[in-house]
């Protein structure tokens, strides 16, 4: 049984890696032949903590990296699908990936025997594997579902920085379809790679497209719960929005994930998932009202934090301002929808002056800022003469930060969104996010 995956990114490599190292034979296929390369002298295209090491253990097993669509087709049983879905211009799902390796696969289907079983991994709205791609791989390989091949839904919830863990020991498997031939070779794929522990949970391809919104959407609601909240706390001296998500969390019908106070959701899935289910339940005459607050109160977190920023300096023209951190989250590289990357073109447009530092997402941010900014080479060239310094990201090396790696700053002005440093005295005026000041 050879297993391909189509879609090397965080998705895909991190799935190829781990079922290679746990012996199952993989083609991993891209588009995008530069990755291959990179993948090929095991390097990683994006940082993620213990990739590395499985892709080197994968590289020396089983895992078999190419850009070639056709030797997948003819050669695997399951063909996992893990291009991206990003967001369109219109903020809707964007589709042209899938739709392109998928009318790829079809295409290399009519030149095989081969009847793989095609599983749509990447998120995509409800209806979109049966009306979409189904249709797509029949037109273009001229063959029918349930003869020359078959299809179903199993959604990824993995999250970024701990994809391998997650990839390892999923909370739960989702597997869509009606094929019941077919969904019972998937099953016994996942408890061969999982063995009885990880709960399978079958449905049909548009309830398990659905759970993935559902999921993400209810994610996104809770950040913005407690960064609600976390507003209110700061107008009432000496509250603490941290031991507010501890009390509430601990009650086992909330739950403490995901009740982190901060500047904000951001990364590649809840921005876009959430844009995009709310464009799709206005197409059913649905008016998404809850989620749309949640879209508005992730907006206020940086709005609130310009105020913030606004009410200490006054006008931010000329001021030097430091940002620390640009991932959408710590442990990562990745800055898709980072609620940094909104900040600092705020502050662009006042006009301020911008220095920004992260481990490891300065080369990502280039592109977009190019020299309309400075990206200091370490954390404490980056306080430098600074006016202000902004955490956004609570990435480890900032919470060691102490009143002694302050004293260049021109003004000792800190605004912490993540309340990393809120139990250190230290000698600088100090505002963190969602505790209440005096
Ligand atoms: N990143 C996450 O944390 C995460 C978590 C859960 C679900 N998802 C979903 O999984 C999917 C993949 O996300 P990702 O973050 O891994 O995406 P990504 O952008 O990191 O990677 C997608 C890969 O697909 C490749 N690709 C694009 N078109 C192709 C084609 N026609 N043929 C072959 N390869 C092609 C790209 O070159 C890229 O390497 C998305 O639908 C996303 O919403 C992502």
């Amino acid at each position: 049984m050879k297993i391909g995956i189509i879609g090397l990114g965080v998705v895909g490599l991190s799935f190829a890696s781990v079922l290679s190292s746990k012996g199952f034979p993989v083609i991993g296929m891209d588009s995008d032949g530069k990755k291959i390369e990179q993948i090929n002298s095991k390097k990683l295209p994006f940082f993620e903590p213990k990739l590395k090491l499985f892709l080197k253990n994968a590289l020396s097993k089983s895992l078999e990296i190419s850009s070639d669509i056709d030797k997948v087709v003819r050669n695997c049983d399951f063909i996992f699908l893990t291009v991206g879905t990003p967001k369109s211009k219109s903020g809707y799902i964007d589709l042209s990936m899938l739709k392109k390796a998928s009318k790829n696969i079809g295409i290399s289907l009519r030149h095989t025997t081969k009847k793989p079983i095609i599983v749509i991994k990447s998120t995509v709205v409800p209806n979109t594997t049966t009306k979409v791609i189904k249709p797509l791989i029949e037109k273009a390989s001229g063959k029918k579902t349930g003869k020359g091949f078959d299809i179903l839904t199993n959604p990824e919830f993995l999250r970024e920085s701990n994809v391998i863990d997650d990839t390892l020991k999923p909370h739960l498997v989702v597997i869509g379809g009606i094929e019941k031939n077919s969904v019972n070779k998937l099953k016994k794929l996942y408890r061969k790679l999982y063995g009885p522990r990880i709960k399978l949970m079958t449905t049909n391809t548009q309830t398990a497209e659905m759970i993935k919104y559902a999921n993400n959407s209810f994610l996104a609601t809770k950040i913005s719960f407690i960064n609600q909240i976390s507003l209110l706390c700061q107008s009432i001296p000496g509250i603490n929005i941290d031991d507010i998500a501890e009390g509430i969390g601990v009650d086992p019908r909330i739950g403490r994930s995901f009740l982190n106070a901060g500047p904000g959701y951001g990364g590649s899935c809840l921005p876009k998932d959430l844009e995009t289910i709310i464009q799709f339940s206005s197409k059913f005459g649905s008016n998404p009202l809850l989620l749309r607050a949640v879209q508005q109160t992730n907006d206020l977190q940086i709005k609130y934090i310009i105020h913030l920023l606004e009410k200490n300096l006054g006008n931010i023209t000329n001021k030097h301002i430091t940002v620390l951190g640009l991932s959408f989250k710590e442990n990562s590289g990745d800055i898709r929808e980072s609620r940094s990357i909104e900040l600092i073109k705020i502050l662009l447009k006042k006009k301020a002056k911008i220095t920004v530092h992260d481990p490891k997402a300065m080369k990502n941010t280039e592109p977009i800022f190019k020299n309309q900014i400075v990206y200091a080479n370490t954390l404490l060239q980056s306080l430098d003469n600074c006016q202000c310094v902004i955490i956004m990201t609570p990435w480890k090396i900032y919470t060691k930060l102490k009143n002694s790696d302050f004293k260049n700053m021109k003004r000792k002005l800190v605004i912490d969104t993540r309340r990393i440093l809120s139990r250190k005295n230290l000698n600088v005026e100090y505002f963190a996010l969602g505790l209440g000041t005096n």
